[in-house]
């Protein structure tokens, strides 16, 4: 049997088709626009999604038996807002994870409605990223749709809704709407009433490897695979990324070098930190998880050399760095502002540390070095709640950059476990959907079957204790601009 994996990302959809033993078949990827209608708001159209999708999966299976596709699922881009309305035609633009224009309904919810409320009610605060917030912005400066609003979706869910004609969401995604009740898995009847909403707008909520109906008749025809077809409900990208990396059961660790940069840490049980500076969310294995997440990761890599130095020839510039752990150049990563663990929308992303001799090589150094920073920022947050993590296993385009990896490695002091493919969310998807299909009895099962570590990273004390002191002085740099960021706005 084949199956297929949908990861909607921010960038572009992958879509990778696998087989029952888990050998990947076939990858093809799609791009959409991504629009920024106004500084730190981000939007995309779910019809582009939904275009490019099909599209994709047309050439994907282009060469295979197409009646051996029995399943399909996903792995997607969170907390995105998707109103449709009676109709279930889409009412605006989804608003995206990275998204920074509701400052003033997280703070709302955070100050007036209050944190202990929010953490009791869903296990988290609010994030200028997560939907509710995007909800009550909708409420308060678009009351027109607001009002016309019938149907709450994330964004991989309206692709759902398109291939079965089901409203569904799973677990793992609706833990990043600040409308669900992590601990019980089920909608927070208290989040609705504070956000003007009621639980029948909201979809159907489903364990990440359920079924949620079948192919719509016309899609099977369109797409020339059986009806019988299954799609599962799928996870979110990190919760997918986790399950395509085997980052299941117990103090399991991953992390994402994506768009966004993720750490995810697995565990049987439910868990919050005190702070709600890690994100507490309902795991697609079935169980839970903690995460930190920052919204830009290798898109400043992404946008360091496409955009300022202008090249595509990652390789070729990361071969120019030598001096690991010496840099005096430092980079804070916040070029969409910042979630985990700093909560500020209005961080902003800095060099600092420049002198005549610093070379353009120092610059891509500090680029990819403040993005690992970053994320030890997170790892100080577990470490705090006394999680003790080893290793870690990589995904995402930035897991493609051995130097990225040894950066990782040494700044977080973790073993970085590499596997076979770093396809995480698509890998994850189509993982789910072997459940879903009976293939195999557990999301465990199936990772313990089919990923496989084929290199570990390993951490050099003496560059560790480098940056060990490096990292006191990152620590430093944003409480110290911080004063300055809310006045840049
Ligand atoms: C997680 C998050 C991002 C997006 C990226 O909380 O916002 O990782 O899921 O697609």
């Amino acid at each position: 049997m084949l199956y297929i994996g949908i990861d909607l990302g921010t960038s572009a959809v992958k879509l990778l088709l696998m087989d029952s033993e888990g050998k990947i078949v076939n990858i093809v990827s799609r791009e959409y626009p991504l629009y920024f209608p106004h500084p730190g708001w981000s939007e995309q159209k779910p019809e582009d999604w939904y275009a490019q999708t099909i599209d994709g999966i047309k050439e994907l299976i282009r060469d295979v038996d197409k009646s051996q596709v029995a399943g399909i699922s996903f792995g997607g881009q969170m907390h995105g807002l998707v109103i449709l309305d009676k109709d279930d035609n889409v009412i605006r633009p989804a608003i995206l994870w990275n998204d920074g224009r509701t400052t003033e309904e997280t703070d709302y919810l955070n100050n007036v409605i209050g944190k202990e409320k929010l953490s009791e009610y869903t296990a988290n605060i609010a994030f200028a990223g997560f939907t509710a917030p995007k909800i009550l912005w909708v409420k308060n400066k678009e009351p027109e749709n607001f009002a016309k609003i019938a149907k709450i979706m994330l964004p991989k869910d309206y692709i759902a809704y398109k291939l079965t004609g089901v409203h569904c969401t799973d677990v793992s995604d609706a833990s990043g709407m600040l409308l669900f009740d992590v601990k019980n898995r089920k909608w927070s009847q208290e989040m609705c009433d504070i956000c003007g909403i009621s639980v029948s707008q909201l979809a159907k909520c489903y364990e990440s490897y359920e079924a949620v109906g079948t192919v719509l008749p016309e899609v099977a025809e369109e797409l020339g695979i059986p009806a019988t077809c299954k799609v599962a409900a799928g996870a979110g990208d990190n919760a997918a990324a986790a399950v395509g990396t085997g980052t299941v059961g117990d103090n399991m660790c991953n992390i994402s070098l994506g768009t966004s940069g993720t750490i995810f840490i697995s565990s049987r049980n439910f868990g919050v930190d005190k702070f709600n500076a890690l994100h507490s969310f309902a795991h697609a294995d079935g169980s839970y998880h903690l995460m930190g997440c920052m919204l830009s990761a290798a898109s400043c890599n992404k946008w360091w050399m496409d955009e300022i130095i202008g090249t595509k020839d990652y390789a070729g510039e990361q071969k120019n760095i030598e001096k690991l752990g010496e840099n005096h150049v430092y980079f804070l990563p916040y070029l969409m502002g910042e979630r985990s663990p700093h909560n500020n929308p209005n961080a902003r992303a800095t060099f600092i540390g420049m002198t005549m001799d610093t070379t353009r090589a120092d610059m891509t150094q500090a680029v990819l070095e403040g993005v690992a920073f970053a994320l030890r920022d997170s790892l100080e947050v577990a470490k705090s709640l006394g999680i003790d993590l080893k290793r870690t296993k990589i995904c995402g385009g930035g897991a493609k950059s051995p130097l990225w990896k040894k950066i990782i490695a040494n700044v977080l002091n973790l073993k970085v476990d590499v596997i076979e493919s770093e396809e995480g969310p698509a890998m994850g998807g189509a993982m789910l959907a072997a459940v879903a299909c009976g293939e195999y009895a557990s999301v465990e099962e199936i990772a313990n079957k089919v990923v496989k570590i084929i290199d570990t990273v390993e951490p050099e004390p003496e560059l560790v204790a480098k940056y060990e002191a490096r990292y006191a002085q990152f620590k430093e740099i944003y409480p110290t601009c911080k004063p300055l960021f809310e006045k840049l706005l």
